[in-house]
């Protein structure tokens, strides 16, 4: 069966595509993986992956009247299926979120786990649709309590809809004793594990600077093994992939909160 997560945070700059490119090429070691990035107004996977020079899109799917398969957006890339989605605030515009759905529900017949690479914030329909159609949210956040509190309206919003809690996964943490504190206050707040504290780390910011995931770029990094950690400790849901399609596409768009 397909499982789907939705990488979001609440905040920006926590380091959601960072986390679901790192993430994604861990559990590509056991796990056929695809990633989307699914934050379409403000797209950025696409320079984190190398892919940012490539000609089809998650936009060019969601064009409105487009009959493109998904596949014709995925590029097969660090033992993973990624989609990027393209940067032009044109095509944003010119674009239908709710098919996003049917690219999802396409995608998920082909591949055991999803990760979408979500919107910051959820101000509007299309940045919630990843966190509606998601089975369950990975939030990443900083260990701090402002960040902590914009993770929890996150869950909030994604529980209203049946979107389950993964975990919270801690990101660009300098302080580990700190992490300690926060992370027992957090277990009492989320519905979900502490999946991990990744380090701040330069390695992710040469890794985005030589446009590589993390994984990739510094497999021995202290933050990509933290990612490695964090992604083993998420049991992935497998089984048999009946209705999977039919799940996503017919879910129900809610009006933005
Ligand atoms: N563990 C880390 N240590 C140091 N820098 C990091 C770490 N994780 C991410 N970064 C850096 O922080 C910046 C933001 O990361 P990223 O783009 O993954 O965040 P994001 O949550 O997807 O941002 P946005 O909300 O803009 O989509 C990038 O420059 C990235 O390299
Ligand atoms: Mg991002």
């Amino acid at each position: 069966m397909v499982e789907a997560f939705a990488v979001a945070s609440g905040k920006g700059g926590t380091g959601k595509t960072t986390s679901t490119l790192a993430l994604g090429m861990a559990l590509a070691e056991e796990h056929d993986v695809t990633v989307v990035d699914a934050d379409t107004g403000m797209a950025n996977l696409l320079f984190h992956a190398g892919l940012a020079d490539v000609e089809t899109t998650l936009h060019d799917l969601l064009a409105d009247g487009s009959d493109r398969p998904a596949s014709d957006a995925v590029y097969e890339r660090f033992g993973m299926k990624v989609v990027p989605c393209g940067t032009s605030l044109d095509a944003f515009r010119e674009s239908d979120p709710e098919r996003l759905r049917d690219v999802v529900a396409d995608l998920a017949a082909d591949t055991d786990v999803l990760l979408l690479d979500s919107p910051a914030t959820l101000a509007s329909r299309s940045a919630v649709l990843p966190v509606v159609l998601a089975d369950r949210v990975v939030l990443v956040t900083q260990p701090t309590i402002p960040a902590l509190s914009d993770a929890m309206k996150v869950q909030e919003y994604a529980t209203a809809y049946g979107t389950g809690v993964a975990g919270v996964l801690f990101n660009k943490v300098r302080d580990e004793g700190g992490v300690e504190r926060v992370a027992t206050q957090a277990e009492r707040y989320f519905e979900g594990p502490t999946l991990g504290a990744v380090p701040a780390d330069e390695a992710a910011r040469t890794a985005r600077r030589a446009g590589e995931p993390l994984l990739a770029h510094a497999p021995d990094s202290a933050a990509a093994r933290a990612y490695r950690a964090a992604a083993a400790s998420l049991d992935v849901a497998t089984g048999p992939a009946t209705g999977v399609a039919e799940r996503f596409r017919s879910a129900v768009v809610p009006d933005g909160p």
